[in-house]
């Protein structure tokens, strides 16, 4: 990112920005959708070729002021949405053709660090964890969730074993007085985890991750956004996703394997439909990429990346109904709030 963007004390350092762009080729020209702005790294750097446009849009509005930035800059060449990625076509219309869809998914390190915003355990500012267009916060779910589905969610979304003691033990504290920050929820964790010295990582890391997973639906936001880029992509553009835990990357995974390879059933649940071939994409790289030694030495959050991407073929669009079949139980799980 250049300097001249970030005004935060925090900078995002654009994850395999080399190879999104060696992906993408914005030196040819044409139009390109950034559905996780940020810090702007990427929409920045496909920008300075001078044949570009630009479609970003993030949920978070504290991203609307780099944007603006860009827009001061290039006002015929960007635009800026805030706005949620599973919306993508409320705000980029069908006629656009993209010749790239990008997602990168997950918090930028200018949120991450922002402890008002309550995603680290230091936190001592309100349980938020909100991303931006929420319908709850931490603070609710936490305060307000019923055990049960406290425990599911830490156990799945976290993929955390002690999900259960973790639920119990809040539960036990929360009737005495609210759990208002995230450090207070850290050490309720902590208490509840035994043997938490042995851990290399926070003890608390993947209920923080299943609790701002579930805050933010990230994982019904990152299936109902690759249905809407697949919508959107026409005969060759490119969509390409970067993830960063192994839920996200499950779901990328199956989407691409699923809508790439020739007349393969997905499940054995779906009939067998005679020489239907279900391939929206082509995948060049079965593997993921990752980012190189180097980058992780710069920029250490890097580490868990994984890039996947595949090529729109023009095959008319269809709603894939195996992926939401096959991660049914997210999308359960993830909706289990409606009622707070
Ligand atoms: C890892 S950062 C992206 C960083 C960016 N590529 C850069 O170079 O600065 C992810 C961003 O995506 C946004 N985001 C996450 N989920 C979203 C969603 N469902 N819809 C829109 N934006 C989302 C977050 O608010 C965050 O700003």
């Amino acid at each position: 990112m250049n300097a001249t963007m970030s005004l935060e004390k925090t900078k995002h350092y654009p994850v395999m920005l080399n190879q999104v762009l060696s992906i993408i080729s914005p030196q040819h020209g044409g139009t390109f959708i950034d559905c996780t702005f940020g810090g702007g790294g990427y929409s920045q750097a496909i920008l300075k070729f001078p044949e570009t446009k630009v479609f970003a849009i993030d949920r978070d509005k504290l991203t609307q002021k780099h944007a603006n930035i860009l827009v001061k800059r290039f006002p015929k060449r960007f635009n800026f949405f805030q706005e949620k990625f599973s919306n993508l076509s409320k705000v980029v219309q069908q006629h656009v053709n993209p010749r790239a869809v990008i997602f990168d998914l997950g918090l930028s390190s200018i949120q991450l660090s922002d402890k008002e915003r309550g995603f680290s355990f230091e936190s001592k500012n309100f349980l938020n964890m909100e991303m931006g267009i929420n319908e709850y916060s931490a603070y609710d779910v936490i305060n307000t969730l019923d055990k049960e589905h406290l425990a599911t969610i830490i156990k799945v979304l976290g993929e955390e074993k002690d999900g259960r003691l973790i639920a119990n033990k809040i539960d036990k504290y929360r009737r005495k007085k609210p759990i208002k920050t995230s450090q207070d929820l850290a050490s309720i964790i902590n208490d509840a985890k035994k043997n938490y010295n042995k851990y290399k990582k926070n003890p608390a890391t993947k209920t923080f991750q299943a609790i701002r997973i579930f805050v933010n639906k990230e994982l019904t936001e990152l299936i109902l956004g690759l249905i809407e880029a697949a919508k959107l992509l026409s005969n060759g553009g490119v969509l390409i996703v970067v993830s960063f835990h192994s839920l996200e990357d499950k779901i990328v995974k199956y989407f691409f394997r699923t809508y790439s390879e020739k007349s393969k059933n997905p499940s054995r649940y779906f009939p067998k439909v005679d020489k239907e071939d279900i391939r929206l994409f082509d995948c060049p790289i079965k593997k993921s990429i990752n980012p190189s030694e180097k980058e992780i030495l710069i920029n250490r959050p890097s580490r868990s990346a994984k890039l996947r991407y595949g090529i729109r073929n023009n095959k008319k669009y269809f709603f894939p109904n195996e992926l939401t079949e096959k991660f049914k139980n997210y999308l359960e799980i993830e909706g289990m709030g409606s009622h707070l």
